[in-house]
């Protein structure tokens, strides 16, 4: 039920600290160490490389996850999108692990792989809201998001809860690897529930800013750098799904190779810039935007922030970043399809779980 909410999606969107808070009581244990399935944690340290398949935006998560799982537990990751996978079959390992990652755990690109890969014998996880789901009961392991059902089309705290998970799964790994961390994820999760609340007190803010830039904009688009870069992906998707203005996702470096040509005078453009080693570039990105005429908005991190940035989220670990920028590109994807009337849970053309290939 949404409560006293307007609609699922903001309801979903404010309960992600709670999400959070859960995920980390759910994975540890009365020692404080991570509770996870002992075989889960061997078939991480048996496979010599991992193979993440999705679609959306667990697909965003998925690339997220990536960075977790490399610079932690020091293993390569692909990830793919559920629906290509077949077309371009990579060269695979000699010891892969699939990683399904689904919401739903309903989708049926990514579960055509699931068979496929099952078929050819190699071992399966699914990360997943949905623990009966199809992808979980036909992946050999799976782990639970936690994250209570979501109900709205756009998928906010799945995203969340799926980077929190596999945070968690790439430090268990790391552990059970012998390797030295300087990262205790219950901790900095801890950190980034905090921050998700005092930006989702902010609302009046966001709302401004959404009305400010977007209420009348056919176009957007999202630029980063590193990590910055997929969130902002994340951020044009939702964006486009829910308030039907056409917005992508750019590399910052990527722009003037064919992008910037896109920039005309008023075009918004949402630079993410939260991350130490990309800030020059990136804002050197936002000064050639805004010679073309582009209407910026600058969003940083305390530590990193600029007289002028139009928004600015509370400090968390370089890594941890993803779970809290998000927030504000959540809100104000919100507030621009309220201000032009769209239906915000229940977006044209979409459904909540895609079961057709
Ligand atoms: O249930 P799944 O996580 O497998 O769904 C994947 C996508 O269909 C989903 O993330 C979709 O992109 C959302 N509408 C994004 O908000």
């Amino acid at each position: 039920e949404k409560g006293t909410y307007p609609h699922f999606m903001l309801k979903e969107i404010d309960e992600q600290p709670f999400v959070i808070r859960k995920i980390i009581q759910e994975y540890q244990n009365e020692n404080d160490e991570i509770k996870l399935d002992p075989e889960i944690r061997q078939a991480m340290k048996d496979c010599d490389r991992i193979y993440i398949i999705a679609a959306g935006t667990s697909y965003h998560a998925g690339l997220l996850g990536k960075q977790f799982i490399e610079k932690l537990a020091n293993i390569p990751v692909e990830v793919h999108v559920a629906s290509e996978f077949s077309y371009n079959m990579p060269l695979l390992s000699e010891k892969p692990l699939f990683v399904y990652i689904s919401q739903s755990g309903e989708t049926a690109d990514s579960r055509s792989v699931l068979v496929q890969t099952k078929e050819l014998g190699h071992p399966a996880l699914t990360v997943t809201n949905v623990p009966g789901s199809t992808l979980s009961r036909e992946a050999d392991y799976t782990m639970h998001l936690h994250a209570g059902p979501e109900i709205a089309v756009a998928s906010t705290k799945a995203y969340t809860a799926q980077m929190a998970v596999l945070a968690i799964l790439a430090v268990d790994t790391a552990r059970a690897k012998d390797i030295e961390l300087d990262f205790d994820p219950m901790q900095e999760l801890a950190i980034v529930a905090t921050a998700m609340e005092a930006l989702t007190d902010q609302k009046e803010k966001l709302e401004d800013l959404a009305s400010e830039y977007l209420s009348t904009t056919r176009n957007c688009f999202f630029i980063g750098r590193g990590i910055d870069y997929y969130v902002g992906l994340e951020g044009s998707l939702k964006l486009k799904e829910i308030s039907y203005i056409q917005a992508e996702g750019f590399a910052g470096g990527e722009l003037k190779h064919g992008t910037i040509a896109l920039i005309e005078d008023g075009t918004p453009v949402i630079a993410l810039a939260t991350q130490e080693n990309v800030n020059y570039s990136i804002r050197g990105n936002v000064q050639e935007v805004e010679a073309r005429g582009a209407n910026s908005m600058i969003i940083s991190m305390e530590g990193l922030n600029k007289d002028g940035d139009a928004f600015v989220i509370p400090q968390v670990h370089d890594l941890m970043t993803p779970l809290v920028s998000v927030i504000p590109l959540q809100l104000i994807s919100y507030y621009a399809a309220l201000h032009r009337d769209c239906d915000v849970d229940k977006p044209r053309n979409l459904a909540k779980s895609v079961t057709v290939e």
